[in-house]
């Protein structure tokens, strides 16, 4: 069992404890309780299986989605512990350009990016992973006092916590997870700090425009009035490298697809056949996006969370949409949210963008 730094519990604890004075509902409340008492009573050890437990929005997202007239699930379902290590895999094919493309600009800029991050501050992450790209600014910006990476998959968030806190000893790490779309605060590790805010991977492409503006908003209320937020975006290009990358020739893709499917069986009492359902990745040139889907290979029948669900043939399941930019598209989104672009950074191709993003001023954050 890997030791976690007592800032890192510290960081846990306090998120726990705020989000359960916070909580407006009175059932959830009372679960969130359970779980704070839960987490204070376990130790150094124990806490790094301590989980936010989010089987009841899982269940409910899972029925009303599937429910819908065009089935789908919300992309956040597929970071369980197998889905993170499926992502880890697909950063490593050649046919998944972000990863390689994003590393290399980084690597490139990572003195800039270093530059604009004030003496003592904090960089929070914002869909962490195995905060591998991190590594390039930490490594640039011997300035920060903290990090925080918020995520929502708590086993790849207790690994990278435990390998950068071997790493980086004299870095204060308080590890958050939680979902980023909803509500939570930072840790005290973050108090009092200029903030720098860090959204790679191409994450916010996966929400629509609109969750994109709220994703931005929320950022800018959490963040503060004074912080930067450096935001990797993936920009259009041509459907073939598009379409390879969302459906890689090892069939990682696939896998990490399916792996909702079993998921929702393991978790919801699911009777899902993956066998039963083809991967599909296609361009969506309407709404500028790579599309993921299952498609159902027969008429069935499938229960799940004590419900009964039909898919008929060919019937498909969207799991995630990947929205592709120009400059001037993204410059737009942040400006709606209140953000303006002040530096932009393109990689060689195929191509993707960094943006460092700082609030207009005037311009609230309130949602
Ligand atoms: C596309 S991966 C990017 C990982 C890493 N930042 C990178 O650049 O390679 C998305 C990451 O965001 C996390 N994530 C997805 N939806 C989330 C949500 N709603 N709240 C918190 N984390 C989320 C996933 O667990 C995963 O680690």
């Amino acid at each position: 069992m890997p030791l976690i730094p007592i800032d890192a519990i510290n960081g846990r604890i306090e998120n726990e404890i705020r989000n359960v004075l916070d909580s407006e509902a009175h059932l959830s409340g009372f679960n969130q309780v359970n779980h704070a008492i839960e987490f204070l009573i376990s130790d150094a050890e124990t806490f790094a299986a301590v989980q936010v437990d989010t089987r009841d929005s899982f269940a409910a997202d899972m029925v009303s989605g599937l429910s819908a007239r065009h089935k789908q699930l919300p992309p956040k379902y597929f970071y369980d512990a197998t889905g993170s290590r499926l992502f880890e895999e697909i950063c490593r094919t050649d046919d998944y350009y972000v990863t390689r493309s994003e590393t290399a600009l980084l690597r490139n800029i990572a003195e800039e990016l270093a530059a604009g991050i004030p003496q003592g501050a904090a960089l929070v992450e914002f869909g962490s992973g195995e905060s591998a790209k991190t590594r390039l600014l930490l490594d640039a910006a011997p300035q920060l006092s903290a990090y925080v990476p918020i995520d929502i998959s708590a086993d790849a968030l207790d690994q990278a916590s435990a390998m950068l806190a071997r790493d980086y000893p004299q870095l204060s790490i308080a590890p958050v997870v939680a979902d980023f779309t909803g509500h939570f605060h930072l840790p005290a590790a973050a108090d009092g700090r200029p903030r720098v805010g860090f959204f790679p991977g191409s994450t916010i492409g996966n929400f629509d425009r609109d969750g994109a503006v709220r994703f931005l908003q929320s950022a800018r209320q959490i963040m503060g009035d004074q912080a930067a937020l450096l935001v990797g975006v993936d920009l259009v290009k041509d459907e073939a490298t598009l379409s390879a990358a969302y459906d890689d020739s090892q069939g990682v893709t696939a896998r990490f697809n399916k792996n909702l499917l079993i998921r929702i069986n393991r978790e919801l009492g699911g009777d899902f056949d993956p066998d039963a359902f083809d991967h599909l990745a296609l361009w969506n040139p309407v709404h500028s996006r790579m599309e993921m889907h299952l498609v159902s290979r027969k008429d069935q029948i499938v229960n799940a969370a004590g419900h009964t669900f039909s898919f008929r043939s060919g019937e498909r399941l969207h799991t995630e949409n990947s929205h592709k930019f120009t400059i001037d598209s993204f410059a737009q989104l942040a400006a709606r949210a209140g953000w303006s672009v002040a530096n932009t950074w393109i990689s060689d191709e195929p191509r993707v963008a960094m943006f460092r993003l700082e609030p207009i001023p005037g311009r609230s954050a309130v949602i």
